[in-house]
C-alpha cells in the first residue's frame, strides 16, 4: 500500500532542498560574481534590498529541508524495524546525511555571518560616492569570506545530493 506519510515528508525534504540549491548555485554562479563589479553605491544599495529577503528565503528553505530529512530518516528507520527481512543502513545516506549538516552549519556559522557583517558595514559607511574609490580591506575580507563560504556550501550541497539519490536507489 502506499505509504502517504513517507511520500509527503520526501515532498517537502526534496521541494525544500531544491530551492536551498537553487539559491545556493544561483549565488556561486550569477549574483556573487555579479555583485562584485557592481560600483560601491550600487553594490550597497542591491545588499540593502535583497541581503535580508535572500538571507530569510535560503535559512527557512535549508532549516525545513534538514528537519524534514531527519524526520524521514527517523520515520524510516521506524517503519524498517517492523518489516521481516530489515534492510541494513545504506551508508550512502548517512554520507548524504553529514555533507547537508556539513552544508547547513557552513551556511549558518560562515554565510549568514559575513552577509550580516556585509550589510551592517554597509549601512554604517556613509553611502560613497559613484566614482570613490573600492571597498575597506576589512570589507574586502568578508566578502571574500562570503565567496568562499558560498562555494564551499554548494560544493556539500552537490555531494549530499550524489549521496542521497544514490542511497534512496541502492
Ligand atoms: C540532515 C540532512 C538530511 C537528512 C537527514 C536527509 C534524509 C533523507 C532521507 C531519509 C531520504 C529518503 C531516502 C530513501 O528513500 O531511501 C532522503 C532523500 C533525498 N534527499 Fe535527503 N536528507 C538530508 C539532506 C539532504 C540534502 C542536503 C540534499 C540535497 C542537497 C538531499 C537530497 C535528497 C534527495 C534528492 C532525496 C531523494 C532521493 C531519491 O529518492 O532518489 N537531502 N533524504
Amino acid at each position: 500500500m502506499t505509504d502517504i506519510t513517507f511520500i509527503v515528508l520526501l515532498f517537502v525534504h526534496v521541494g525544500t532542498v531544491i530551492l536551498w540549491m537553487g539559491a545556493s548555485i544561483l549565488y556561486v554562479s550569477v549574483l556573487g560574481p555579479s555583485i562584485g563589479k557592481l560600483a560601491p553605491t550600487s553594490r550597497a544599495d542591491l545588499m540593502k534590498t535583497i541581503g535580508s529577503a535572500y538571507e530569510r528565503y535560503i535559512v527557512s528553505n535549508a532549516t525545513i529541508a534538514i528537519v524534514a530529512g531527519l524526520i524521514l530518516y527517523g520515520y524510516m528507520t521506524q517503519v524498517a524495524k517492523t518489516l521481516p527481512n530489515n534492510s541494513p543502513e545504506v551508508p550512502w545516506l548517512a554520507a548524504g546525511i553529514i555533507f547537508g549538516l556539513i552544508a547547513y552549519i557552513i551556511g549558518i556559522v560562515v554565510v549568514m555571518r559575513s552577509n550580516r557583517k556585509l550589510m551592517r558595514m554597509m549601512s554604517q559607511t556613509p553611502t560613497p560616492s559613484p566614482d570613490s574609490g573600492a571597498p575597506s580591506a576589512e570589507m574586502k575580507m568578508v566578502q571574500r569570506r562570503l565567496a568562499i563560504g558560498a562555494g564551499l556550501q554548494a560544493l556539500f550541497l552537490f555531494l549530499a545530493l550524489l549521496s542521497m539519490v544514490v542511497g534512496a536507489n541502492l
